[in-house]
């Protein structure tokens, strides 16, 4: 079952530099090792090394992940966990189920029927928008504009998006979603990775 966290509850305190589990894997290394060298100043490397450890620590950010981006850039603590808690996209406050759908439900979803959507997930799935399936597979959020609006309403699941949906669709995204063993934030994470990368050999 995933954890969940009630709002206001303060985040752990961030590890010390001796209680430093470091978790990046090999390949992981040599990545934040590449992304190292396009960055004059290693400050601007903390956004592609949140998502490696978002990547690397299964889809989410705890404060373990935090402190080893820290340590492997060699930026203060706060400095990182200031940046990822800045962002929506870094999952800080606990782990996301292993699928997270992502409604979009600004001005031309809205208009095209996202809440529609909304009220069909929370029924389909019993819970409401934030929160996680008892079963750890699907966490549903609302978000803003996904610049997609040509396709609203749009769902966001990992870096595909799904639009326009209708509830009839639901149904087979959810059936779809259940073989898929990679989780939503994990894929995202990595395609956002290799973007760096190759953003960065330009
Ligand atoms: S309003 Fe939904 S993608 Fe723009």
């Amino acid at each position: 079952m995933s954890e969940t966290v009630a709002i206001g509850t303060p985040r752990p305190r961030a590890p010390r530099p001796e209680e430093l589990d470091l978790k990046f894997s090999e390949s992981a290394v040599a990545e934040l090792d590449a992304l190292k060298t396009h960055y004059p100043d290693l400050k601007s490397c903390i956004l592609p090394g949140l998502w490696i450890a978002q990547r690397e620590y299964g889809g989410w950010l705890p404060p373990e992940a935090i402190a080893e981006v820290a340590f492997r850039l060699n930026r203060s603590f706060a400095e990182v966990e200031g940046v990822a808690t800045f962002y929506t996209m870094y999952n800080t406050a606990h782990k996301p189920g292993r699928h997270m759908i992502e409604v979009c439900t600004c001005l031309s979803c809205h208009v095209c029927g996202a809440y529609r959507i909304v009220d069909y997930l929370e029924e389909k799935l019993g819970v409401k928008l934030g929160e996680t399936t008892p079963d750890g597979m699907f966490t549903i959020h609302e978000v803003e504009c996904l610049d997609a609006c040509d396709r609203a309403p749009v769902l966001q699941i990992g870096d595909q998006y799904v639009g326009p949906v209708t509830s009839e669709m639901v149904d087979k995204i959810l059936d779809d979603l259940r073989k898929v063993e990679t989780p939503s934030a994990v894929q995202l994470s990595d395609a956002v990775v290799k973007v760096h990368l190759r953003d960065g050999d330009k």
